[in-house]
């Protein structure tokens, strides 16, 4: 068995984020989110992992997430030249998986089900494919299955304006060798890609066995802002274990489940969990809200934040409101400057969305 994560892509509806960086990288509760797929792929045994990579980002995948040691697996690097779909990504990472069956993974997916149940089914019935799915409310924005009362997979449709059931497919599945064949059959689809649920029709046309399985935890895609936040609640919420690396000083206070690492000075700042705080930040004079990640390096003086992710290295001074559902990127500076407070002064980047509630 092996695992092929799909971490190339566009992510187009991350900008800006994703102009200078891979959303896969990005952080949730201070973790890469590729790196939870990583860690569930070797929990349930599978050491061989191919992870898809784009041109501009590969390297910064690479270089961060390594050779697989850190994790106890062996990571093979496939790069696909342009992002023309899931079932490309399969197509060009044909030498690497061989005839092995295989689960592929959407790198900027997160579920909170381990994968060993799943996994075991899909072998002890020697199925064809196995896909995941999860009941939503709004069925409309995803790919939704009707299945039978077996399971049995009956008809996959994509984003439907009547959706057959409220079954999505989440970016999780289970295949065999015959998914290659299936994908030789099918053509680019209106937006240009070759799609994975195309594959899986053929499939299902072509009496294969396919099933679906629902999940009974959570799952999150993470290709949004608002998921990303999301994620990020729930991973404080669910994964984090307190610990403090650092002295905190007298007039200081953690309150509830909170993580800090070494080198973080914190001055007068009151934090509440559940929120992390990463590696030589400094925090002065603040009020760290629940669900809060804040990356290594980052300053935040005389501001209060909630429910917000703040990558590497941001400066935020002194800002008067109290930040909320916020991600900020690595190295942007928010502050007001203390001789001209009635002007807002800006530098901001292409897509940047800055909402002023005043
Ligand atoms: P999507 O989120 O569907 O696509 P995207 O990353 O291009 O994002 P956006 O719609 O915001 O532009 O992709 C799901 C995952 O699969 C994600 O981790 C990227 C990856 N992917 C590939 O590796 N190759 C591809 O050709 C595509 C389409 C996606």
């Amino acid at each position: 068995m092996k695992a092929l994560i799909l971490s190339g892509g566009r992510g187009t509806r991350l900008r800006p984020l994703t102009y200078t960086g891979a959303k896969q990288l990005v952080p949730v509760a201070n973790q890469p989110i590729l790196w939870y797929g990583i860690e569930a792929i070797a929990a349930a045994g599978i050491t061989d992992i191919g992870i898809i990579i784009s041109p501009e980002t590969g390297p910064e995948i690479q270089a961060q997430t390594g050779d697989g040691s850190r994790f106890g697996v062996r990571i093979t690097y496939i790069l696909q030249p342009r992002p023309e779909g899931l079932a490309h990504a399969v197509k060009i990472a044909q030498p690497f998986l061989g005839d092995a069956p295989f689960i592929m993974y959407l790198g900027d997916n997160l579920i909170e089900d381990s994968l060993g149940q799943f996994l075991s089914k899909f072998s002890q019935q020697d199925l064809d494919a196995l896909i995941l799915l999860r009941a939503v409310p709004n069925p409309t924005a995803f790919g939704v299955a009707r299945v039978d009362e077996q399971g049995c997979l009956l008809q996959l449709v994509e984003k439907p304006a009547v959706p057959p059931s409220n079954l999505a497919l989440v970016g999780v599945y289970f295949f065999n060798s015959t998914i290659h064949q299936a994908i030789a059959q099918i053509q680019p689809s209106a937006r240009g890609e070759l799609e994975i649920t195309d594959a899986i029709q053929v499939l299902i046309d072509r009496q294969a066995s396919v099933q679906a399985m629902q999940l009974s935890g959570w799952w999150l895609d993470t290709g949004k802002k608002d998921d990303l936040l999301e994620a990020n609640r729930t991973i404080l919420d669910s994964k984090l274990t307190p610990r403090i690396e650092t002295a905190v000083d007298a007039r200081s206070q953690i309150l509830g489940r909170v993580r800090i690492g070494p080198g973080t000075k914190l001055i007068d700042c009151c934090v509440r969990g559940p929120a992390i705080i990463g590696a030589n930040c400094h925090l002065e004079n603040c009020f760290i809200g629940p669900h809060s990640s804040i990356a290594d390096g980052v300053t935040i003086i005389g501001t209060d934040i909630d429910d917000s992710v703040i990558l590497q290295n941001a400066k935020i001074i002194n800002i008067p409101q109290r930040i909320v559902d916020s991600v900020i990127g690595q190295r942007a500076c928010l502050a007001i400057a203390p001789r001209r407070p009635k002007a807002l002064r800006f530098m901001v980047g292409d897509d940047c969305q800055i909402d002023l509630m005043l």
